[in-house]
């Protein structure tokens, strides 16, 4: 067999220091992973790791980022996260390879379609006051706990949206479960998720009553042929070049990868922004007053976006700070270079937005929350602002997350103040999502 050829290779990727005999960099990972990720680039554009057995490189230099994101189809969607995803929830369009990938964006993308996210800001409208509703001055919630109930709801509103009972219990139970066990499953060793443990069992149960309830309304939806203006309407118009719709299966699969994609993101974003805002009394003052200018304490509605530049930046600022996927791969399915590094098939590549956002060279002090640098007319080059990636896998609903996150930020905000439990500091939690691990905030009701 001829050897591979290589016609630009010049250098030899450098090894991360501090590898350990058979663990390799999998301990330096775990213990400190978003400050071991973030020191990489001192070593090169491309470093190389060693996890276990596995040998993979971190893309850290934007540029190349932008080349690896862009030619999808020579380093496509794997790597060992990304093949479990698939065992557990099949080949949706977040897992699918890049050979089945442009059939099904070209069927989805019309479901977050811009003329689309009016009726879907209402929803969410309608949603985030409902799920606030309750809250009484003094109150103390657990904050990622309650982000993460708000945007389940707001999900199952805005997949289900004729579902009179899309806001009731088992759904947002079975959602909660399917989407934390999918997570979770994803980090097990192989043979684990069968076993019958009371959290696979829970695990199963949650996955057969999902199924059910989208069984249900997929058949009302397609006898009665109502275009309900939300997601599920528009999966079962989806049409390819053919003619050929979604079978059930399918239509089932994406409202999974719908929710795994969107829930966990939007609450994380949601849960850091109030943990900088309470670190960062200055922009607080000036975030209450756009908003009081704006809302006069009632819910934030979508015609009132443009007039919400500040909290958009702090969005912008948050997910800069803490994009929730932090760390994603791709797999090279061809021997390849890339920034003059010879790359084989097969060889597992990351990318990390944390990374990319915390580079000092990119954003100069990078860990200052700074809603203003965002003021600059200049967008940031391809491959330096990645919280939702770049390319054809692309997050399809960048724009459905901000502005969900943005209406629940200002409803919340121009109504309550969330003051974090002081004495303690928001940790992160130590898996591929960004998100804060539980923490409490008092909850104040500001009276203008
Ligand atoms: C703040 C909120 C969100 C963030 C930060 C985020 C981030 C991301 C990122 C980084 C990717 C690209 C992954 C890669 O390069 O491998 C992605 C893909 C995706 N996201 Fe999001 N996302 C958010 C909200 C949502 C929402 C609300 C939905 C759906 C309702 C969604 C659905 C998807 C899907 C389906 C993909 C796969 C796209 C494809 O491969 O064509 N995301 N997201």
């Amino acid at each position: 067999m001829p050897a591979p050829f290589f016609p630009t290779t010049r250098f030899t990727a450098a090894t991360a220091p501090g590898a350990l005999p058979l663990l390799g960099h999998a301990a330096a990972l775990l213990r400190r992973p978003h400050a071991f990720v973030a020191g990489l680039p001192a070593h090169g554009d491309l470093v190389r790791l060693r996890l276990g057995p596995l040998r993979a490189y971190v893309v850290c230099h934007p540029e190349l980022v932008r080349r690896m994101l862009t030619e999808d189809r020579v380093f496509d969607k794997g790597g060992p996260l990304v093949d479990k995803a698939r065992e557990v929830f099949g080949n949706g369009l977040a897992t699918c390879p890049a050979a089945a990938h442009r059939r099904r964006r070209r069927m989805l993308q019309p479901a977050f379609h811009r003329d689309r996210l009016p009726g879907y800001a209402a929803l969410m409208t309608e949603e985030i006051a409902a799920a606030t509703a309750s809250w009484r001055d003094g109150d103390v919630i657990d904050v990622p706990a309650a982000m993460y109930r708000l945007t389940t709801a707001v999900t199952a509103r805005c997949l289900f949206a004729a579902h009179e009972r899309a806001g009731s219990l088992p759904v947002h139970e079975s959602m909660d479960v399917v989407t934390r066990g999918v997570a979770r499953r994803v980090l097990l060793p192989p043979g684990a998720d069968r076993l019958p443990t009371p959290g696979n069992r829970r695990f199963r149960r949650a996955q057969r009553c999902l199924r059910e309830i989208t069984r249900r309304l997929i058949a009302d939806y397609r006898a009665t042929g109502t275009d309900h203006r939300d997601l599920l309407s528009t999966l079962l118009a989806a049409r390819d070049e053919d003619g050929r719709s979604l079978s059930d299966a399918e239509v089932h699969e994406q409202v999974v990868t719908f929710l795994l994609a969107g829930m966990e993101t939007t609450a994380a974003t949601l849960s850091w922004a109030w943990t900088l805002l309470a670190a960062n009394p200055a922009v607080r003052a000036r975030l209450h007053t756009e908003l009081d200018t704006v809302l006069d304490g009632r819910p934030a509605r979508h015609e009132d976006l443009p007039a919400l530049p500040l909290t958009a930046r702090i969005v912008s600022e948050t997910l800069r700070l803490y994009p929730p996927p932090w760390i994603l791969s791709r797999t090279a399915t061809a021997d390849t270079e890339l920034g003059g590094h010879r790359v084989p098939a097969g060889t597992t590549l990351l990318y990390s937005p944390y990374l990319l956002h915390r580079r000092a060279d990119l954003f100069p002090r990078p860990h200052r929350f700074d809603p203003d640098r965002w003021l600059t007319a200049a967008r940031p080059a391809p491959g330096v602002y990645t919280p939702f990636g770049l390319g054809a896998r692309r997050c399809i609903g960048d724009a459905f997350g901000t502005t969900e996150a943005v209406l629940a930020l200002a409803t919340i905000a121009a109504r309550w103040t969330v003051a974090p439990t002081p004495g303690r500091a928001v940790r992160p939690t130590r898996s591929s999502s960004l998100a804060p691990r539980p923490f409490t905030a008092t909850l104040t009701h500001r009276v203008r």
